[in-house]
């Protein structure tokens, strides 16, 4: 049933199902990370984003802070600010909360609606001269907005870039484009290539929180779409892959086991994976060739001092 913004959930018990059944039936098998985000799974998210190991977080966001006075490009007021993905306004308040005040509105398009709410109301409160729009909707859809005025500009923070293979990639942004309209800015935040020295402790913490992230959608899955997995029997891993310059998360069966959902039955062997999550890590000039393909053409781009991640601006 659409809701009253138009756009359809993309998370009833149905789609749950149903993703998981053509992830399982795959080979080799997978699952697709957006089910990552039930209330437990974003609860851990955020924990994830707090951990000595992952730099992610706390580097993006120092470098939109530094960033964010002269971010406001000219002619960027009264804006709209249109995050995708974005149950959590973290990032978005530090474009906010500037004091010149560049946006009026703030649209937020992510699955988990609950948490939407949750952010509409903290923000409400936080700035009573904001309109939030939440908009629960599968971000990689093509958006027909609501009338929202003009300029825009798409807000994509979080690498979650990265998580997308770069075909999909390079869809989305055109696609994002399509939805924004021309003469719209797009600020894009991706954690760039570095040593797997460093990248493989983000993903695989020494608290194990990013293990819990990652079997808590067998935990899910159990609760959710009629599954038996024994959660005892998986095993978070993560691996640099090279070649394709990409972090992969896996779930490892560590025996031959059968799991069932709903009616089906699925053979793991000892060993077999599920692959459940990649982060790309591309090199700067990758990401900008990703934004050309799309469409885009980049106005400026900023590293911290380490080179660990990049924030681009571009320009619709
Ligand atoms: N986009 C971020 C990243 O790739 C956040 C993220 C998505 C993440 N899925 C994850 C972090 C799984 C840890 C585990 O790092």
């Amino acid at each position: 049933m659409p809701n009253d913004t138009g756009f359809v959930p993309c998370e009833t018990r149905v789609d749950v199902v149903e993703a998981a059944l053509a992830g399982l039936a795959a080979s080799p098998k997978t699952l697709p990370a957006k089910l990552f985000y039930d209330d437990e799974g974003c609860r851990l998210f955020y924990k994830i984003t707090t951990l000595p190991e992952y730099y992610l977080t706390r580097t993006e966001t120092a470098l939109l802070k530094s960033i964010a006075p002269s971010l406001v490009p000219a002619g960027l007021r009264d804006a709209v600010l249109i995050e995708f993905g974005g149950s959590d306004e973290t990032k978005a308040r530090v474009l906010l909360d500037l004091p010149e005040r560049p946006f009026r509105t703030y649209v937020s398009i992510d699955v988990a609606s609950p948490a939407l709410l949750e952010m509409q109301a903290r923000l409400s409160e936080a700035h009573p001269g904001l309109t939030v729009v939440p908009i629960v909707a599968d971000f990689m859809q093509c958006l027909r907005l609501p009338p929202l005025g003009t300029p825009r500009m798409g807000f994509f923070p979080g690498s979650t870039i990265g998580n997308l293979d770069p075909d999909v990639a390079i869809r989305f942004l055109t696609t994002a484009r399509t939805s924004l309209g021309a003469g719209s800015w797009f600020l894009l935040g991706a954690d760039l290539r570095k040593s797997p020295d460093v990248l493989l402790p983000a993903y695989n913490d020494a608290a194990g929180v990013t293990a819990a992230f990652n079997l808590n959608l067998l935990r899910r899955l159990n609760r959710e779409a009629d599954a038996d997995f024994d959660l005892g029997s998986f095993q978070h891993e993560a691996v640099w892959n090279d070649a394709d310059s990409r972090i992969e998360m896996h779930l490892i069966s560590t025996r031959d086991q059968i799991v069932h959902l709903t009616d089906r039955t699925f053979y793991f062997r000892e060993g077999e994976s599920i692959h459940t999550e990649n982060s790309y890590k591309h090199t700067k000039e990758r990401v900008l060739d990703i934004a050309r393909c799309a469409g885009w053409e980049p106005h400026r781009v900023w590293t911290d001092h380490a080179g660990l991640f990049g924030v681009f601006l571009l320009q619709g």
